[in-house]
């Protein structure tokens, strides 16, 4: 049997926008999941997602649809929708069909949250109510973290290979130019995974300077965690604080919105915020060094391992539990 697999796309939370990309009354078409989708921005302030089609004569709500307000009206014939997919009105009825009467949901409603400046929708390919939370991530809101910056891609890959990246550790040194290759202490924990490395990075001074004897060094910590297949966080600590949130979302399975938030303590000294900076451009510049691969290559079931390749086996066992059809368990038996 051919040794190359496709996976479906796994359930969890995933980010469908940024908090500050959908103001009270917009209206925006989403693509995810294989599915056409409307999000909007209740006037009161609520972000609410729905399937995209009206149950009336299937007009896309995303394309004219406007916030009328809590609910959204269809461009079609203007029927109006609740955030929960109920049908509120029907303008020029006398009565209201029974398919949609007595507030019987009549679209699908995507469990919604907005958490850490962005809105997570739940998916589950069967429709299952959530198995588990967004995390919510103090520094993206608390005032003594700067503004969000943030970097987008849209590219062809399954969102399992971005996430295997993280523990591939001999493609630090071969794709992104590491010394060595990255040793860390890896924790499962439900449907959560941690990661904790610890470097030698130059002593920053107090006033700021950066030691450049070569002789001044401190310990300096990452800590990586992934929360479901969606949402990712790492901090940086020890010589230097920053922090950043990675959303990765499934547009079908083979094509991933990866998006990455960073913020940093508003207090950094100068010679903190250089390496800060250079820490967040190396970040996003290795994710255009591992493009190209995750574009071309295929999903091996069975990989070859070897001794030096970090701990991928346990990380697709941890992974496979996201699949409602049991994809990655399968691998493991074939194994
Ligand atoms: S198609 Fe939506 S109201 Fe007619
Ligand atoms: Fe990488």
């Amino acid at each position: 049997m051919e040794n190359t697999a496709k996976l479906p796309i796994p359930f969890g939370w995933y980010c469908v926008s940024l908090s500050r990309d959908l103001q009270p009354g917009e209206v925006k078409p989403l693509h995810y999941f294989d599915k056409e989708m409307v999000i909007f921005r209740t006037d009161a302030g609520e972000a609410k997602v729905l399937d995209a089609y009206c149950p009336h004569l299937g007009a896309h709500l995303g394309y004219g649809g406007k916030v009328a307000g809590e609910n959204i009206a269809c461009p079609f014939h203007a029927w109006e929708f609740s955030g929960e997919g109920t049908c509120e009105l029907v303008p020029y009825a006398k009565n209201m069909p029974p398919k949609v009467a007595n507030g019987k949901q009549c679209i699908y409603a995507y469990p919604t949250v907005e958490k850490n400046q962005a809105i997570w929708v739940w998916y589950h390919p069967e429709q299952i109510a959530p198995l588990f939370e967004v995390e919510d991530l103090p520094e993206l809101h608390s005032n003594d973290w700067t503004e969000i910056s943030t970097y987008e891609w849209t590219f062809h890959s399954h969102i399992q290979e971005t996430a295997e990246n993280g523990c591939d550790a001999a493609h630090f040194m071969y794709v992104h130019g590491s010394q060595d290759v990255p040793k860390g202490e890896v924790r499962h924990e439900g449907f959560q995974r941690h990661a904790h490395f610890v470097s030698q990075a130059p002593e920053i001074f107090e006033d700021g300077s950066i030691d450049t004897t070569g002789t001044r060094f401190r310990e300096s910590y990452l800590d990586t965690s992934s929360n479901g297949p969606g949402q990712t966080w790492q901090r940086f600590s020890g010589v230097f604080e920053t922090f950043m949130m990675g959303t990765v979302t499934p547009l079908d399975d083979n094509t991933v919105h990866l998006r990455f938030v960073f913020t940093q303590p508003k207090d950094l000294n100068a010679g903190q915020d250089l390496m800060s900076q250079a820490v967040i451009q190396n970040v996003a510049s290795q994710v255009e060094q591992d493009m190209p691969i995750w574009e071309h290559k295929v999903y091996r079931p069975q990989p070859v391992l070897c001794d030096g390749d970090g701990p991928i086996s346990q990380f697709r066992k941890w992974f496979s539990q996201f699949y409602a059809d049991g994809s990655g368990t399968k691998d493991s038996k074939a194994a």
